[in-house]
């Protein structure tokens, strides 16, 4: 149902601008002057307003108009007015009236007015919703991947990213840490203030220090100049703390301070500095092992975990592998000059094999690596630059059956060894032998078991 606002002061006008509008399917809802229209608009919303100008002896109408705008922008306002001056009307559309109608009016001409201005309403407030949409996905859109176990991360980013709780990110190297710490502040209320990272493990103690917190000049030798800490810099913003389990003893202390009274002092001053910094933390250490050897402090743990999020391992969710490569092949096509447009199947079930301990990182990596070796337009097993084996487990390697007895495993694993020492020997058996570090004839002895027999033009 559309709901429609009607203020005029004459009983008159406004019941027969009421019957009309409640024929045409609108419910209407009535103001006799100023203060019971603000009344109403207070206490609801409506698709459109429609106010006399002039109401006992006052252009109380243009309040009731700035007061409609106030409760909500979008709210189209038409304007009824028996002194039609230019100047009056200019004033009201700058004051943000949808229309206005002259005094005395056609009551099909002011419907025209009122369908135009819904219509108008509609579009706006869809637009509106659209955006803040695409603006949400947007921020996500490059971070790829439709395994649950990805989907569950983004989905706590989504939550997460509208509190100011403090978010510990945890996960092997290269799988996205950097990535959601970014997303999180990109969807927080605090993305238009700065997202600055601050890299814990590449700093001596003191100097770590004096980049969190800055110094004074003076405040020790080299410090010829003040300089501002990391923690002022994101004042407002989001203070990313990359590699946490790296920060010594003494800083931790001093961290946790700076945490708990949101204030703290430069390396060498007395000044306090009050910030207001949103601290999201990362590592791939195992904080708990820390705290049990006392390398790190229980109590900034606490305070810089409120809120977990673990990023399993690709090898985990090897289903957003095909996805990866895509977007990948994307992002790199314009640096080979669009030259390759796709990877073969053949390459894929490869990269979808491959252990991955580098994680999303290395697999980018490889496709850059991939796409400049590559001559045509698709990718092939050949153009994948991993060293044959790394990274995959023996299993993987050597395609052992997935079922079976141990006996049988292990034959089967004898057989594939036997065979790759013999093909890399060139099938001279007594240098396959001795990398295998067996006796010549065990070799010949087992080849015969496992019905290994010598490709016909070689011996
Ligand atoms: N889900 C993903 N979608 C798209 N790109 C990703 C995804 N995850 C990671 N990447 C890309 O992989 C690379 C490594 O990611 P990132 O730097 O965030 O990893 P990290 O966990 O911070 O690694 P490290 O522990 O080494 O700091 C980046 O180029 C990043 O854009
Ligand atoms: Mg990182």
């Amino acid at each position: 149902m559309i709901d429609i606002l009607v203020v005029d002061d004459l009983l008159g006008p406004r019941k027969v601008l009421q019957q009309k509008l409640s024929k045409s399917g609108y419910n209407v809802v009535e103001a006799g002057n100023e203060e019971e229209a603000v009344e109403h608009l207070k206490s609801k919303s409506f698709d459109l307003v429609l106010t006399d100008v002039r109401m006992n002896k006052r252009d109380s109408g243009l309040d009731v108009l700035r007061v409609a705008k106030e409760e909500n922008q979008d709210t189209p306002v038409i304007l009824m007015t028996a002194y039609g001056t230019v100047r009056q009307a200019v004033q009201a559309i700058h004051e943000g009236a949808e229309d206005y109608i002259e005094k005395p009016f056609e009551l099909d001409e002011l419907m025209i007015k009122i369908d135009k201005a819904l219509q108008k309403g509609h579009l706006i407030r869809e637009n509106r919703f659209l955006r803040k949409e695409l603006h949400l996905d947007g921020q996500f859109s490059d971070i790829i991947g439709k395994s649950d176990k990805l989907q569950k991360v983004l989905d706590v980013v989504r939550k997460v990213s509208k509190t100011d709780a403090a978010v510990l990110i945890r996960g092997e190297s290269g799988t996205g840490k950097d990535l959601i710490a970014q997303a999180i502040h990109n969807n927080s209320p605090r993305s238009e203030k700065p997202f600055v990272r601050a890299e814990c493990a590449v700093y001596a103690e003191g100097l770590l220090e004096s980049e969190l917190f800055g110094h004074e000049k003076g405040a020790f030798t080299s410090a010829d100049r003040s300089r501002t800490g990391r923690f002022e810099i994101a004042d407002g913003g989001t203070l990313f703390l990359d590699e946490i389990g790296e920060i010594k003893p003494s800083t931790q202390l001093k961290l946790l301070r700076v945490l708990q009274e949101k204030s703290f002092e430069r390396v060498g001053g007395t000044k306090h500095i009050k910030v207001d910094v949103r601290i999201i933390a990362a590592t791939n250490k195992n904080l708990e092992e820390a705290i049990q050897k006392g390398a790190f402090r229980e109590d900034l743990y606490y305070r810089i975990n409120v809120v977990p999020i673990y990023i399993p391992p690709l090898r985990e969710r090897k289903e957003d592998i095909p996805i990866l490569v895509e977007h990948f092949i994307k992002k790199f096509a314009s640096k080979v000059g669009n030259r390759v447009k796709s990877i073969s199947d053949e390459a894929i079930d490869f990269l979808v094999s491959y252990n991955w301990r580098g994680n999303v990182r290395e697999l980018e990596n490889a496709i850059e690596r991939a796409m400049v070796l590559t001559d045509g337009e698709v990718i092939l097993p050949e153009h994948l630059p991993l060293p044959p084996g790394m990274g995959i487990s023996q299993s993987e390697k050597m395609s052992l059956p997935k079922t079976g007895s141990l006996p049988e495993k292990t034959d089967e694993f004898e057989r594939q060894l036997i065979l790759e020492a013999l093909e890399q020997n060139k099938w001279v058996r007594t240098k396959a032998a001795a990398a295998l570090k067996i006796p010549r004839a065990t070799l010949n002895y087992k080849m015969e078991k496992h019905n290994i027999e010598p490709p016909e033009d070689d011996e």
